[in-house]
């Protein structure tokens, strides 16, 4: 069993995703940036934040908001200087919080140095840096692929007549990773970040990395329908999880871990079977934490939860460590996903499973998806795709800090609207707020802090009850059931097992306090944390 002071940073604590752009804005252009974010450090501490991931904080064009990078060693003027970073990193150190920042290293912006050399001819030393390719022989693109953003994968250069490949927008072009040198150089970059005292990086896209060699065409996806966006058009059988991506995962994990207690995670959305493929063939050789996104897809059900939980810690590898995530800047968020009532069982959830969890910003005060008028879209996939959900500003609205004139978030208009509920719900009000979401998760994090059971324990699933999902978490002698009604009605559940125990947290704060015994009564979107004090079968 494992005890909490063998357990490394990035098991024991919680990370917390800013999105920069969105976060607190001092330069006064309506954009956040990155002296904000270190004004906002006291608020990270005061809520028990102990790691803090960054978005892309470089250079770039912007055309898909930091994803798209001109120059992997630098900051954004819009968002700061290297000293106001080297001044974050301090901030933050000194406060002992972790820094993560976001690597992207699957594609580059179509201005980045490396991309205008290898497009400039085919005989340029970059030329195979980015992946090239000859029309088809009926003319055309070089196969079917299609971008996550819609269309062709491939984008026709006149100067050479032939194409390369984006996974994204044209403006991204997809790095060659069979290149030693493009490895080479990126691990180039990863050193210069880790010189500087960085603690990790979330990799994007890491399972885009590899694609098939001889670019096969990709089979149809016999569910797409209309309405479904176009990149489902087909299943990415050979554009991406190519099984080389494995070698390119070891050989980044043996950069990172030139340096002591550093971090990798990845970004991968695969079902759980791939995904876990990703912590490396031996132990310590793949990603640390492949972000674990299935919380975000899977229905909001006890029974379906369940089984997810039951599949996935079935499915991790010996020394495999867990991780959860509820949402994220490409994903709506979990307030829009499973409604007001439910958003202190889903805090409940991510922080009592077995594993890191990743929260993203705002989400602790129960911050919607926000109506964006049509002349306020900035994010490309909206343009690009009209209409079908797909555009991501609604999730990357500004931080709502207090009930001043743009939440506090900046005193110029802000780059996206700010959410209509900010007079009530931010950061100072419901600090004041004692039965809050805000309090709520500051005093779980708390506990989940102080506990080994809750952050370092086994996890047992004890059973659900119509919409009630029970599990426990045990720690030695100590232990905590949990009891979350992910429904709207009052339901009892007795455990096969004799147990009593004291509710330390729960979302209605009458029941704080209250003595439990074998049945358990929990009212319709209730949750309970209890601190088992008698137990048949575990002691
Ligand atoms: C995943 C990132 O999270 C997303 O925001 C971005 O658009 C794509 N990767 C491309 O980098």
């Amino acid at each position: 069993m494992l005890v909490s002071h063998t357990l490394h940073w990035w098991q024991k604590e919680i990370i917390y995703q800013v999105y920069p752009r969105s976060f607190k804005d001092t330069s006064g252009n309506g954009i956040g940036d990155l002296r904000g974010i270190t004004q906002k450090a006291v608020y990270f501490q005061w809520l028990g934040v102990k790691a803090v991931w960054l978005s892309p904080v470089y250079p770039s064009p912007m055309k898909d908001f930091g994803y798209d990078i001109s120059d992997y060693c630098n900051i954004h003027p819009t968002l700061g200087t290297m000293e106001d970073f080297d001044n974050l990193l301090h901030e933050l150190h000194e406060r002992g919080i972790k820094l993560i920042m976001d690597l992207v290293p699957n594609h580059t912006s179509d201005v980045h140095e490396w991309f205008m050399e290898s497009r400039k001819s085919k005989d340029n030393p970059k030329r195979d840096w980015y992946i090239w390719a000859d029309p088809a022989d009926s003319g055309g693109p070089p196969n079917n692929w299609r971008s996550e953003f819609g269309g062709s994968a491939w984008e026709l250069d006149s100067q050479t007549g032939q194409y390369y490949c984006h996974s994204f927008l044209k403006e991204q072009p997809d790095l060659n990773w069979f290149n030693p040198e493009v490895r080479e150089a990126m691990w180039e970059v990863m050193r210069f970040w880790l010189n500087k005292g960085v603690d990790g990086f979330r990799v994007d896209v890491l399972w885009y990395l590899i694609k098939d060699r001889l670019l096969r065409n990709n089979p149809p996806n016999p569910d797409w329908e209309e309405g479904m966006p176009d990149h489902d058009k087909l299943i990415t059988a050979f554009s991406n999880d190519q099984p080389e991506v494995h070698d390119v995962v070891e050989e980044m994990r043996r950069v990172v871990d030139e340096y002591p207690n550093r971090l990798i995670i990845g970004e991968i959305y695969l079902p759980v079977d791939k995904l876990v493929m990703y912590y490396g063939k031996e132990p310590d050789t793949g990603v640390h934490l492949p972000f674990n996104f299935h919380l975000v897809s899977t229905e909001w059900d006890a029974q379906q939860i369940n089984k997810l939980i039951s599949e996935y810690e079935g499915a991790l590898p010996a020394g495999g460590w867990p991780n959860w995530v509820l949402g994220n800047h490409d994903k709506s968020r979990i307030k829009a996903r499973v409604g007001e009532d439910q958003l202190f069982n889903a805090a409940l959830l991510l922080l009592t499973l077995r594993g890191t969890p990743t929260m993203y910003y705002g989400d602790e005060l129960g911050m919607n998806d926000v109506e964006i008028p049509p002349e306020k879209i900035q994010d490309p996939r909206e343009f690009r795709e009209p209409g079908i959900g797909v555009g991501r500003d609604p999730q990357r609205t500004p931080m709502q800090w207090n009930n001043s004139k743009n939440a506090g978030f900046t005193n110029h208009d802000p780059w996206l609207p700010v959410g209509a509920d900010y007079q009530t719900n931010n950061v100072d009000s419901l600090m004041e707020n004692q039965h809050g979401l805000l309090q709520f998760y500051h005093d779980l994090i708390a506990l989940r802090q102080k506990e080994p059971a809750l952050h370092g324990g086994s996890f047992h699933p004890v059973g659900v009850q119509n919409q009630l999902l029970c599990y426990r978490r045990q720690h030695e002698q100590s232990a905590f059931f949990i009891a979350l009604n992910l429904g709207k009605e009052e339901t009892s559940f007795t455990p096969s097992f004799k147990w009593r125990g004291v509710v330390e947290i729960a979302s209605n704060p009458k029941r704080k306090g209250k003595k439990i015994e074998n049945t358990i009564h929990v009212n319709g979107n209730d949750g309970l944390l209890i601190r088992i004090t008698g137990n048949s079968e575990a002691g």
